[in-house]
């Protein structure tokens, strides 16, 4: 059922709680913060504008990070809120709280179309908890209440969910903005009977990660792509050698099971012909994120369908990048979900970047492309291919659980169009 949104309600000179997803990569450099990509603030600015042109008074609430429910500064929204007032050329209020007195102050002394940002829900535990007695607090200041958080309508939050529920037995609306109403019409209503062919292209690593959406996908699909680390689960159900490829033995029999399906239904299921390998060795350096740091070595193409020993297969080949492209080529909607390969490291990265160009390409003959977050996004942002597809989402695990065709709790909670 659509949703209602805040182009069908009058919001002027009402209180307007958003809940906006302005969970960011951060980076620190000389000392400050830095937002390393704003999309998601840029995204949201259509609805902020649309409200302030309304005479709404906005007051903004989002995450940042996993804080675990305590104050972490290095997790504080206030560099957003300078991002913010940069992009929308006005002044961003900033609260460091997300309830409570200073914030009730704040609000009380918003004029119509004034901007306000909350600090970090998640430095309450009650938020992830969904109490609804801090829900009743985060919508105390509400006369009404906007989602326009995509990327958290998975979450079952306070701020997604339970505050919405306060405003609406309140009798207050609670409606989409319009970056959500456009993730919904992408990501739902244009899916749901795509034009044909209709192409869908999924990688990354594990196939447990993305069997519900291949299940799914399956009853639309003319054609479905593999790629990434998650095809040599699909090769050792075949019998093949995988060598030190990432693969989830557990899985075979959902990787042989899709594999029916997909003959049965005629959907063309196709997993590499060739891929890039190399010899995985530990290094004793980690990373940023403290992991160790592997290095590869022997790096070639392998033309075989079984991985040699001692090899991890790391990217699709050549030739498989060639027989991609062909059925891209011919498809007038593309759903593309999860990289090729290990495409961070840009000896791996040619196979995620040559099927980006098929999806550009395509797009430029015609095809709607649709981009469904996370991984793929960015590698398309990293090509500066971004304006050249139809559609990316900007939700990650929630466009993952739209395409599975689970009911988001933060859209399930809003308003219906009669
Ligand atoms: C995301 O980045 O996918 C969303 O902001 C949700 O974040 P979470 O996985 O920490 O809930």
């Amino acid at each position: 059922m659509p949703k209602l949104t805040i182009r069908d309600v009058n919001l002027r000179g009402k209180r307007v709680l958003v809940r906006v997803d302005y969970n960011v990569p951060l980076e620190e450099s000389g000392g400050r913060v830095v937002i390393t990509d704003d999309t998601r603030i840029r995204e949201t600015l259509p609805t902020l504008n649309l409200l302030r042109e309304q005479g709404a008074r906005i007051i903004l609430a989002s995450h940042l990070g996993r804080p675990k429910g305590k104050r972490d500064s290095s997790l504080s929204l206030a560099p957003v809120a300078q991002r913010l007032a940069e992009l929308t050329g006005r002044p961003v209020q900033f609260v460091d709280d997300c309830v409570g007195a200073e914030v009730e102050e704040t609000v009380a002394n918003l004029q119509n179309g004034d901007l306000l940002l909350l600090e970090n829900v998640r430095f309450y535990p009650e938020e992830e908890a969904n109490d609804p007695q801090f829900a009743a607090r985060l919508a105390s200041v509400a006369d009404a209440y906007v989602n326009d958080a995509f990327g958290s309508a998975h979450r079952a939050h306070a701020s997604t969910e339970g505050a919405a529920r306060v405003v609406a037995s309140r009798g207050g609306p609670c409606v989409a903005g319009l970056l959500m109403e456009k993730e919904l019409y992408y990501l739902g209503h244009e899916l749901e009977n795509p034009a044909k062919p209709f192409v869908v292209i999924l990688g990354g690593a594990k196939v447990s990660d993305k069997i519900m959406v291949i299940q799914r996908l399956l009853e639309k699909a003319d054609a479905l792509l593999i790629g990434g680390a998650m095809a040599y689960t699909f090769r050792l159900a075949q019998g093949h050698k995988t060598g030190k490829s990432l693969v989830e033995p557990d899985k075979i029999d959902v990787a042989k099971a899709a594999v029916a399906e997909a003959e049965r239904r005629g959907v063309k299921f196709l997993l590499p012909v060739d891929d890039v390998v190399a010899v995985p060795v530990k290094t004793d350096k980690l990373d940023k994120k403290g992991k160790p740091v592997i290095d590869y070595q022997q790096v070639r193409v392998n033309s075989t369908l079984d991985t040699p020993d001692g090899f991890a297969g790391l990217d699709i080949g050549p030739a498989t990048v060639r027989a991609y492209s062909e059925v891209i080529k011919g498809a007038r909607t593309i759903l593309w979900n999860g990289p090729m390969g290990l495409f961070e490291n840009k000896t791996f990265a040619q196979g995620t970047n040559d099927i980006a160009k098929a999806v550009v390409e395509a797009t430029e003959r015609g095809a709607k492309s649709i981009i469904g977050g996370g991984d793929s996004v960015k590698a398309l942002n990293k090509l500066g291919f971004g304006p050249k597809v139809t559609f990316m989402s900007t939700g990650g695990g929630a466009s993952l659980e739209f395409l599975e065709g689970k009911v988001l709790p933060g859209v399930a909670v809003l308003n219906d169009k009669a």
